[in-house]
């Protein structure tokens, strides 16, 4: 006979939008109790009202709402004390906020950079620092630890690097690291469990959020999949803990080619950013919901839709272009093939003020 599994105390940080919220609709209808957290708590009240329309007719499970900035220590350490009064326990966390901001590396300003840095990298180090001390102490009753489960959102952009996101690569590459660095910390502790879930391009709003100093709207690069998809490798993951979990059907094959053809990779990245990583909408100067929420532009799901099929043909011609033989011609690096020439031929994100190079 199929045994009836437990209910949880999940809490969901990013949960007002994209894959946070998908994750959240998914544990509340398995019967979970979910605590909602982000910035905006005019969203989450939206999405707190769809996850109890979820919850199966019977059982214990709630729907818990508290407002949280990573960026910021004290609001982190609030969020935890605030769970630990109104729910009793945790015991998983899943981590999923990111900001993105677009443009040359040069021409994105040192504020915004140090603010994707301070909510992606030091949000995720916030949240990890808080779940660890709290799966790692003693129980109420000081008889066991706690233990518990975080679940860290990476992303293929933590493995590779592409041009026109540099805060976002930096941060999801410290992120992968810090990832790392907790499961080896955690291997021989009993009951702590630390995962990463790294998905390649998913239809989000994340896109229209972003900052954006290059001109134009930021998509996501194909293949394209669904939050959901991402939501339920994440509560796979929670049900059965796991290192790291690729999301992402070229995921293995871009992280390869980057690793061990990086003059091909590099030859492609910049025509293949400009063609399918940035939308021909254009967009002025923005710092989008990189210093505070946006909340009328939250939702599950973008507006790029599902693009796999013409993910896996950018593939395959780059297969095809990487075997014509160039290979070892020494024109792979060289600024004849560069990204700079798409940049000034193929209308990418022109520098403001700098000559293109
Ligand atoms: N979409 C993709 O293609 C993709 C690909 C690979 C990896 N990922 C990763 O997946 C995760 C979720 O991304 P998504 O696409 O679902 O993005 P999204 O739709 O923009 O959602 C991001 C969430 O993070 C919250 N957030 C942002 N800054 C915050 C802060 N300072 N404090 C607390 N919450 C904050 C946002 O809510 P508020 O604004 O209300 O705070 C929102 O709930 C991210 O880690 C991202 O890097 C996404």
């Amino acid at each position: 006979m199929r045994r009836r599994r437990a209910s949880r105390v999940v809490v969901v940080v990013g949960a007002s939008s994209g894959i946070g919220r998908a994750t959240a609709h998914l544990l509340a209808r398995r019967g979970d109790t979910v605590v909602l957290a982000s910035r905006s708590a005019g969203a989450l009240a939206d999405v707190a009202r769809e996850c109890r329309a979820a919850l199966p007719a019977r059982g214990e499970a709630r729907v818990v709402v508290v407002p949280v900035d990573v960026a910021v220590r004290e609001s982190v350490e609030r969020l935890f004390e605030v769970t630990r009064e109104r729910v009793g326990r945790i015991d998983a966390v899943v981590h999923a906020p990111a900001v993105v901001a677009y443009g040359h590396f040069e021409e994105i300003p040192g504020e915004v950079f140090d603010q994707v840095m301070a909510v992606n990298l030091l949000g995720t180090a916030n949240v990890a620092r808080a779940a660890l001390r709290y799966f790692k102490a003693a129980d109420e009753a000081g008889r066991r630890r706690r233990g518990g489960h975080l679940v860290v959102i990476g992303s293929l952009l933590g493995r590779i690097a592409t041009p026109w996101m540099s805060p976002y690569v930096v941060s999801k590459w410290a992120v992968h690291g810090l990832a790392r660095t907790l499961q080896a910390e955690v291997r021989h502790v009993r009951g702590v469990d630390v995962s990463m879930v790294y998905p390649g391009g998913v239809d989000t709003p994340i896109y229209s959020q972003a900052a954006n100093f290059a001109g134009r709207v930021g998509r996501p690069p194909p293949p394209v999949d669904r939050p959901e998809t991402v939501a339920r490798a994440i509560v796979r993951t929670l049900d059965r803990p796991r290192r790291e979990v690729s999301v992402g059907l070229a995921n293995r094959f871009e992280a390869f080619g980057f690793r061990y053809l990086p003059a091909v990779f590099d030859w492609l990245v910049g025509p293949i950013m400009s063609r399918a990583g940035l939308s021909r909408t254009p967009t002025e100067p923005t710092t989008g919901n990189v210093f505070g929420p946006l909340p009328a532009g939250d939702a599950v799901h973008g507006q790029w839709g599902r693009h796999w099929l013409r993910g896996v043909g950018v593939g395959a011609v780059g297969v095809v272009v990487a075997g014509s033989g160039r290979w070892g011609s020494g024109r792979w690096g060289s600024g004849r093939w560069g990204s700079e020439r798409w940049g000034t031929r193929r209308g990418l994100p022109r520098r403001t003020g700098a000559r293109q190079g």
